[in-house]
């Protein structure tokens, strides 16, 4: 009974949205003239036919032409709308095709049940009744404003749905909420500006701080994941790179360094810079390694791509590769902005710091 109080009232407000809403793409005649039934023909609400409906529309255009499953006169041919599908058809990407069947109308994220199967369905991220060419998420309610769910206004909001505080994060992913924290000693500037005034490496026209009108001083999970392609689709659906990343990053160790292995940190940190040791003093040593016999290691081996809850200057060992060192230690110790001296407590490739200073 609530079910079918709760599905008309949902019906009265959305004929109401189509009738005033201009914005709603999917609402508008002018795209698609049968209207509801467009989606819902045949189709129950639950789950609303998973991503083979939006593809219909929104991938291989062949689908179009079709139709299948939907009244006759459904689709008009727009020869410019892109191919979404093809970029879950990529080596990394969102597993909205290799999970299906596993998302459940209204449902509230994040996950509060660990047991929950992982997906990551179109209508996650994209509400088809209000979404508009301007506000891809407009309708997916992300936030919690004292106990009521509210609309997401900006990217990561979507993104913490399922990469914050979801109980079935898998185990070896972390929390990125609590990684871009504004509390936290550093983090990479997404919820707000950055805490360290010299970043000497950034390149135009990134900054610390926003001064000027063409300053960006704030920067969004999309400008490191997305489409390794910039001209294709935007969107975190599937790229080329591992991570879903819009360029190549190499976290491993035992790195030969080069321009295209850390290219996505290279376009907005200078790689001149970086090797050049401006900050650090020991980048080239560590990054460029000592000879062919021993190449560097990864940026990852020292730096959190997303934020440290512990320490400034996004420093975040990576533990596969970092160990304690001989009396049992592992950690960083700044000594104050801007003068680019630390000392480091660990072990690694053998070398005792205990500590090591710069
Ligand atoms: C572009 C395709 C599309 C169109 C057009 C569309 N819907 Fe939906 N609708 C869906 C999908 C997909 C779901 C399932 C959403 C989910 O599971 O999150 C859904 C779910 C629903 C639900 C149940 C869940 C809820 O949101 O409460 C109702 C009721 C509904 N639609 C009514 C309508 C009405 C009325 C219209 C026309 C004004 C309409 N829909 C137009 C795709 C569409
Ligand atoms: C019957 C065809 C059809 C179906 C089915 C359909 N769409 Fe659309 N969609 C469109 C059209 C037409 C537009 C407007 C394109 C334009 O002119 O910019 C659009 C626009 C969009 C946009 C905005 C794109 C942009 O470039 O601004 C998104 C996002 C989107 N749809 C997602 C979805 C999702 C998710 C589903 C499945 C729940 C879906 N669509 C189902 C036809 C469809
Ligand atoms: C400055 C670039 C950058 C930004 C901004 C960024 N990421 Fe990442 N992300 C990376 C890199 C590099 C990796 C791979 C190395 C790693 O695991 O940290 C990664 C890995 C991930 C992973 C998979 C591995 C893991 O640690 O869980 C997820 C999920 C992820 N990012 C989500 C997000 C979300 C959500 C946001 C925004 C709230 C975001 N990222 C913003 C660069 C970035
Ligand atoms: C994990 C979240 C996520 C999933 C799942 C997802 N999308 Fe997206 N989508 C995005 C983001 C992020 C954007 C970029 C929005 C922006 O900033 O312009 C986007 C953009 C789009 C666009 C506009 C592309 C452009 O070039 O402007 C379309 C169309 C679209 N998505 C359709 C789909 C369809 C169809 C599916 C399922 C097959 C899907 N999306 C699944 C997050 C997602
Ligand atoms: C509805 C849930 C959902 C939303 C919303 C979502 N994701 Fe995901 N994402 C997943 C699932 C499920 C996976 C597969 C791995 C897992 O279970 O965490 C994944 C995987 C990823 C990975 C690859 C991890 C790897 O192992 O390489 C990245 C990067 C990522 N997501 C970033 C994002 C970003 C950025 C956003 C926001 C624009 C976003 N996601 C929104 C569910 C989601
Ligand atoms: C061996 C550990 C280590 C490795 C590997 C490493 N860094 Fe650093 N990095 C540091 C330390 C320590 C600092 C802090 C310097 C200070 O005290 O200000 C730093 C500072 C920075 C800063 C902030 C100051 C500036 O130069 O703008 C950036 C950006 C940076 N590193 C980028 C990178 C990139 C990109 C890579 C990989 C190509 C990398 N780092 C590899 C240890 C490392
Ligand atoms: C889209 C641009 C962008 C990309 C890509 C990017 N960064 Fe940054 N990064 C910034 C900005 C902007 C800041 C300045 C934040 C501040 O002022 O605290 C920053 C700051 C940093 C800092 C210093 C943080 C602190 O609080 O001291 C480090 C370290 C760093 N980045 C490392 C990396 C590494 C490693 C990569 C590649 C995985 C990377 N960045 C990719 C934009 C970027």
């Amino acid at each position: 009974m609530k079910l079918v109080s709760n599905i008309l009232i949902s019906i009265i407000l959305l004929l109401l949205a189509a009738f005033y809403s201009q914005a709603a793409v999917h609402m508008d005649k002018s795209n698609l003239p049968r209207e509801c039934a467009t989606c819902h023909y045949k189709r129950s609400f639950r789950g609303g036919g998973g991503a083979e409906l939006c593809i219909t529309c929104h991938g291989n255009p062949q689908r179009r032409s079709e139709g299948k499953k939907m009244p006759p006169g459904s689709i008009v041919p727009k020869a410019y709308m892109r191919n979404i599908e093809a970029e879950f058809q990529k080596m990394y990407r969102h597993p909205t095709f290799d999970l299906p069947g596993r998302h459940v109308t209204n449902e509230i994220l994040p996950e509060i049940n660990p047991k929950a199967s992982r997906h990551a369905d179109c209508v996650d991220c994209h509400n088809p009744h209000y979404l508009s060419r301007d506000n891809k998420f407009a309708g997916i309610m992300a936030k919690k404003i004292v106990n009521k769910l509210a609309e997401a206004t900006k990217e990561y909001e979507l993104c913490y749905r399922c990469h914050g505080d979801s109980a079935n994060l898998p185990g070896k992913y972390t929390n990125k909420r609590a990684e871009f924290s504004l509390n936290n000693k550093s983090f990479h500037p997404v919820e707000g500006e950055g805490k360290n005034s010299t970043v000497i490496s950034l390149v135009k026209p990134y900054k610390e701080k926003r001064v000027a009108p063409e300053d960006i001083s704030i920067i969004s999970c999309s400008d490191c994941h997305g489409n390794d392609d910039p001209n294709g689709p935007k969107g975190v659906h599937g790229s080329r790179f591992q991570y879903i990343l819009v360029d190549n990053f190499n976290a491993a160790d035992n790195v030969r360094e080069s321009p295209q292995e850390y290219a996505l940190c290279y376009r907005c940190h200078s790689r001149s810079s970086i090797l050049g040791d401006e900050s650090f003093r020991y980048h080239s040593l560590h990054i460029q390694g000592k000879s062919f016999q021993q190449p560097g290691t990864s940026c990852f081996t020292c730096h959190n791509s997303h934020g440290s809850p512990e320490n400034k200057y996004l420093i975040k060992f990576n533990t596969t590769v970092v160990s304690p060192n001989s009396k049992g230690l592992l950690k960083f110790v700044e000594k104050g902005s801007a003068k680019f001296s630390g000392e480091c407590y660990l072990s690694c490739h053998g070398v005792d710091h205990d500590p090591k200073t710069y």
